[in-house]
């Protein structure tokens, strides 16, 4: 991952043009009229969320009930800043300001009127659905409400609010002041201008936005499924060892990572978890079932990089021990039968997991496709991708797939072969 990205909206160059000063001023002049935005919870996630909307130009009010919690998130924004500013990414007075406007607090009683309120708290219900009720009681009736969360459905959280129109889902990924996407997620009762209020205001904030609805997993977390559960499936079958598996997504497939090595760096535990929560929400559909492979990996404590040993065992200076492909095996595999080509496997049930997205109207396929490049880094979106492969060579592929692994996971999704998405 690119952590020297440039901050958002800023040139690159220390120096400013006067064209770009008179941008940054009318940008500057924006925030200040949109309002104070509050962030809720100062961890990973608020603290770098509390670092994009001041560098907009917001003034931040970073709310956390551990005590000291925000002041020291805002000590390590300063120091990111002051960082950035060393590189010449951003000129030193720019950088001064915006933690000028970061103010650390430790109670929602804290927050002034907000334009806009981001909750980022531990992903738990019960704890967001409380935050939510009583943000809606504080803050003025035109306060957008909105929530972090990777996987918890919006109108859920909005339960115990009375105006659940306001409240929705701005999807940041991390680390926030890098990562280009934001997935902008409604729930069944979010008022579309809303929405559109949303994601217009991380766009001026140098953010991508992506509209979906709250679907488990929302676009990136649901169609990357398959990235990972194939590669496993096709250690599980003993079709191919992990380290010919990740050569040859990486090598013919043009993914920056293998699936199985990208596991170890996420966390197995991490991406089990993921895995298991959009398995349980779509009513443990076996197209996402967590495979033997990965739980019994967690079960081992075999965490991936943090715990020293994942799918690949890891020397103390982190390179990899063993882990040699078999570029022969390799050759064979892909371009063979689909069954036991992992490169085929994976784009197929890809292209298929992002086909039936738009196909239930959950998100559209330039907002999909552009959901996979700049939230995974995948070489292609997997609409294009499954174009250019053809739909309905897509869809043989899957029957094949079926044939060869019958129960329920291999089926194509109606618009492969319907025409509504050639
Ligand atoms: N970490 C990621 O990669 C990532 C990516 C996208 C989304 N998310 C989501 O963002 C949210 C936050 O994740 P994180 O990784 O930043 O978590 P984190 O544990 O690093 O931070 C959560 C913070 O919230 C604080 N907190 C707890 N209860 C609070 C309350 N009642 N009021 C105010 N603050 C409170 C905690 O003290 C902590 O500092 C979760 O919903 C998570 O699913 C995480």
């Amino acid at each position: 991952m690119d952590t020297d990205a440039r901050e958002p909206g800023r040139s690159g160059a220390a120096e400013r043009t006067d064209e770009d000063a008179a941008r940054h001023d009318e940008a500057m002049r924006a925030a200040s009229a949109f309002g104070p935005v509050g962030v809720i919870g100062a961890g990973a996630m608020g603290a770098g969320i509390a670092q994009v909307a001041a560098a907009a130009g917001h003034e931040v009010v970073l709310v956390d009930v551990v005590p000291g919690a925000s002041g020291g998130a805002v000590e390590k924004i300063g120091a990111a800043l002051t960082r950035l500013a060393d590189k010449g990414r951003m000129r030193a007075d720019d950088a001064a300001a915006v933690l000028a406007r970061i103010t650390p607090a430790e109670s929602l009683e804290d927050l002034p009127n907000c334009g806009l309120v981001i909750e980022a708290v531990p992903e738990e219900l019960e704890l967001k659905r409380r935050i939510f009720a009583e943000l809606a009681d504080r803050q003025p009736a035109t306060t957008v409400l909105a929530t972090n969360t990777s996987s918890i459905d919006i109108d859920d959280i909005a339960a115990d609010v009375s105006d659940p129109e306001r409240v929705l889902g701005l999807h940041f990924f991390n680390p926030p002041p890098v990562m280009a996407l934001v997935e902008v997620v409604h729930g069944e009762r979010t008022a579309p201008a809303y929405v559109e209020h949303a994601a217009a205001l991380v766009a001026a904030w140098g953010k991508t936005p992506v509209r979906c609805s709250s679907t488990p997993g929302f676009i990136v977390n649901r169609v990357a499924r398959p990235f990972y559960g194939e590669a496993q499936r096709v250690v599980e079958a003993g079709i191919a060892d992990a380290a010919t598996v990740d050569w040859i997504l990486r090598e013919r497939g043009g993914f920056p990572m293998g699936p199985l090595e990208l596991t170890d760096f996420i966390g197995q535990d991490v991406n089990l978890a993921v895995g298991t929560s959009v398995w349980e929400q779509t009513g443990r559909d076996e197209r996402y079932a967590p495979t033997a492979f990965q739980r019994e990996l967690v079960a081992a404590g075999r965490l991936g990089r943090k715990s020293g040993r994942g799918v690949y065992a890891y020397a103390a200076d982190g390179s990899v021990e063993g882990g040699e492909p078999d570029i022969e095996l390799a050759g064979r595999l892909v371009g063979g039968p689909v069954a036991t080509d992992p490169l085929a496997r994976t784009l197929a049930m890809l292209v298929n997991e992002a086909v039936d997205l738009v196909a239930r109207g959950e998100a559209s396929a330039d907002d999909v496709d552009t959901a996979m490049r700049l939230g995974t880094r995948y070489p292609k979106g997997p609409i294009e991708w499954g174009r250019e492969l053809g739909l309905d060579v897509v869809a043989s592929w899957i029957a094949e797939l079926d044939r060869a692994y019958p129960g329920g996971r291999y089926r194509p999704s109606p618009a492969l072969t319907d025409g509504s998405l050639a």
